[in-house]
């Protein structure tokens, strides 16, 4: 299957090059961001090519093997494999002169101090202005620092023999949704001074123009900032959602009607108030730390968005603490059964999950860890190999000595409760998600407990 559509799409793109008069794309960067923006801009019809420096990675994507795992995008990759629209490479000079529109969406990631690291970024950069063979436009997609492209467009202006645009076009993709994120936007927010690769842009985006999607065209800080802004503001609608969680267990309250009364305001709006373990991933907690770092070399203090930051941290630290409680404020050589490491479901991504802190702290207390996730175990392996990783949901929740429940994969809803009550040693359930049938569950003989409800405490 792999060799046939090897060969298709090498006939296919013979070809459609020889034939099409589509858009030339290079996508530099083949992670969440670009493996998706290469995909779906190759199901617009476009000619696209993504490429990467790992070898081993570009391998596998030339035979349709995803590397990552996100809903859709397989089907997608391989449709366009076939039909010669996609191509991958690890010839970066070579995909950049063969295109005339090159995105970046290499990783920006965090480093200890909270920095972004702009080191792929630099060298996607220098790689572009010393290959380029004519006028190209450069289409950001990449989170970096307020004021990158600016500094970009000095650095084409003065060191690449030909003109380049450099475009601010945020990604506003969620993993797990994150084809559907693209296809069916909610707002396209291109940054630039030049009309020319603004006018390019939207040609790209035609489908988009088309289905009326809201387009704001700014300037390329601006956009920068917006990006920054969206993400902050919704984790600190997460974060403030949790510490009403704690507020509801103290109070006797039920958080998950307070988000529902909240949410019935459209002020408001009914997302991003679910209450859980603490916001996790790979741009909430590194966003807010690159906004509040820019702040601070500007001699500004975002004090709201240093306190989301902090209670998201605390939360973590609180959510592992009230379940060791629950088991009697002592989990030394107890043996615990951990549901999801995913930073969220639909996802297999582990990074600044909020599993990580709990896990370690509970193992720092003494526990011994059983962890099942669908997806995430691969990755989580590399972090916390001491943990013991088991193959389906019945066999984690086996002789166990507490039940912790840390990402709402939908497979845990339909745990058969009865079937392991006597399997299980210990009734003690923390449900971190709020998805379990608390009734039910207590009419097994089980002692649940789960977030912002301080009925079940
Ligand atoms: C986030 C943004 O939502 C995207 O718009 C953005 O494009 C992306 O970052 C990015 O910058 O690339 P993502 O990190 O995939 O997307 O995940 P979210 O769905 O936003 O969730 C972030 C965290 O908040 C997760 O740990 C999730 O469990 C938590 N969360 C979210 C809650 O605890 N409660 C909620 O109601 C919503």
């Amino acid at each position: 299957m792999k060799r046939v559509i090897l060969i298709l799409s090498l006939i296919n793109c013979f070809f459609s090059y020889a034939i099409d008069n589509s858009k030339k794309v290079c996508v530099l960067g083949t992670g969440y961001v670009g493996l998706i923006v290469g995909a779906c801009l190759a199901d617009f019809k476009n000619q696209v090519i993504c490429a990467d420096v790992d070898v081993k990675k570009i391998n596998k994507l030339v035979q349709g093997q995803i590397p990552i795992y996100e809903p859709g995008l397989k089907e997608l990759v391989s449709k366009s494999l076939i039909n010669g629209n996609l191509k991958f490479t690890t010839d970066l000079a070579l995909a950049i002169q063969t295109s005339d529109i090159i995105y970046i969406a290499v990783g920006t990631p965090m480093d200890e101090d909270g920095n972004c690291n702009l080191c792929y970024l630099n060298s996607a950069i220098n790689i572009i202005k010393d290959n380029i063979n004519g006028y190209k436009i450069v289409i950001n997609k990449s989170t970096v620092p307020i004021g990158t492209a600016k500094e970009m467009q000095k650095t084409f202006d003065t060191q690449a023999k030909f003109k380049i645009d450099v475009i601010s076009n945020p990604e506003f993709l969620k993993e797990g949704t994150a084809v559907n994120d693209f296809l069916k936007p909610n707002r396209i927010v291109i940054g630039s001074k030049s009309e020319k690769a603004i006018e390019i842009i939207k040609e790209i985006y035609e489908p988009f123009v088309k289905a009326k999607v809201p387009m704001l065209i700014t300037d390329n800080t601006t956009a920068e900032i917006i990006k920054y802004a969206s993400n902050s503001f919704l984790a600190t609608k997460v974060a403030i959602i949790n510490e009403l969680s704690a507020l509801c267990e103290v109070t006797d309250g039920t958080i998950n009607d307070v988000c529902k009364g909240m949410g019935l305001d459209d002020r408001i709006g009914p997302k991003f108030l679910n209450p859980g373990p603490g916001y996790g991933g790979s741009c909430f907690p590194k966003d807010i730390l690159a906004l509040l770092n820019t702040a601070q070399l500007k001699g500004l203090n975002l004090s709201i968005l240093k306190t989301a930051h902090e209670s998201n941290e605390n939360h973590k630290i609180n959510v592992s603490n009230k379940f060791i409680k629950l088991l009697g404020n002592n989990v030394k050589g107890k043996t615990i059964s951990v549901l999801g490491l995913a930073f969220k479901a639909n996802t297999d991504d582990v990074r600044c999950a909020p599993s990580i802190t709990i896990i370690k702290n509970l193992i720092n207390n003494g526990a011994h860890i059983k962890a099942y996730d669908p997806e995430a175990m691969n990755n989580m392996r590399e972090i916390l190999p001491q943990v013991e990783y088991c193959s389906n949901v019945y066999d984690v929740i086996d002789k166990t000595d507490g039940i912790i429940l840390l990402t709402e994969w939908p497979e845990f809803k339909e745990i058969d409760w009865e079937k392991v009550k006597s399997r299980s040693s210990s009734k003690v359930i923390y449900d971190c998600r709020n998805i379990l049938n608390i009734s039910k569950l207590k009419s097994f003989g089980f002692e649940v407990k789960n977030i912002g409800n301080a009925e079940v405490n």
